[in-house]
């Protein structure tokens, strides 16, 4: 493994938190950098974090969170020495949050452009054989110049011949495909799982609201699926009248 960044006296800034703890700025350098996932050597989850790591280094795309490196510091509290991993910052956080911004205007055309960088890192992990399993819009990231870029590579697995089907846990119900959430046996793991992920993503841009949020966060496709009718009725009898289809229809 590369040797870490000391990070000793820089100043490190909380910006967010994820399932793996917390993410920092480090403002002091140029252009910026957020440090993420810091565990310590004798962490359990030392695993998950290498793996990140090891995808990070190899992927190289405009439209995914660019791996800078490992960074070590000794930890306030504890006094114990930690690692994180250095990646580009991206000025305007999560995708969420974006979306659910009032103070931010946006188009058809943006969603356009957005769509297009996203289908694009889309297309090189598939060719990079690897499926990200976790794509949501709190793991799409905003730079500055509003371009979006994949992030949070915890999730992602390489296909392999050996590789079979779906682990149920990995992922976040909300936007799991329907495969990937029943883990249906015979099913491979494929990129087709990130490309349902990602139509959501996309049908979020677009009307800047959560989908299927009368489920609650923990919406299972199970409850969707058996559903799907009165579903769209109830999407058809919210808008307008006189656009709503008739009987006959
Ligand atoms: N490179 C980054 N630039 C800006 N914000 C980031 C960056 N990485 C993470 N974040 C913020 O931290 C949150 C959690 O990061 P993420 O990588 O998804 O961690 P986790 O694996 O814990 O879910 C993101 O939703 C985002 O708001
Ligand atoms: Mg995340």
């Amino acid at each position: 493994m590369e040797i870490p960044v000391d990070l000793s006296g820089v100043n490190l800034e909380w910006i967010g938190h994820g399932a793996s703890g917390s993410i920092f700025l480090i403002d002091s350098f140029e252009p910026a950098i957020s440090l993420k996932h810091i565990i310590t050597r004798a962490d359990t989850r030392r695993n998950e974090f290498l793996i990140e790591v090891e995808t990070l280094k190899r992927l190289n795309h405009p439209n995914i969170v660019k791996y800078l490196g490992i960074g070590k510091f000794k930890q306030k509290r504890t006094n114990i020495w930690a690692e994180g991993i250095l990646m580009e910052y991206c000025g305007r956080g999560a995708l969420c949050h974006l979306i659910d911004n009032p103070a931010i205007i946006y188009t058809i055309y943006n969603v356009v452009s957005w769509t297009r960088q996203l289908i694009k890192a889309l297309g090189y992990l598939a060719e990079n054989r690897a499926v990200h399993r976790d794509i949501k819009p709190a793991n799409v990231f905003v730079s500055t110049y509003f371009e979006l870029k994949l992030g949070d590579f915890g999730s992602i697995k390489e296909i392999t011949r050996s590789c079979s089907s779906f682990t149920p846990a990995v992922g976040t119900r909300r936007y799991m495909s329907p495969e990937q959430s029943k883990s249906i046996s015979g099913k491979r793991l494929s990129h087709r799982s990130d490309v349902y992920s990602m139509g959501l993503v996309i049908w979020e841009m677009i009307e800047r609201r959560k989908v299927f949020a009368r489920f609650g966060s923990h919406y299972d496709y199970g409850l969707f699926a058996t559903e799907d009718r009165q579903l769209i009725d109830v999407e058809v009898l919210e808008c307008e009248p006189e656009i709503r289809f008739t009987v006959e229809k």
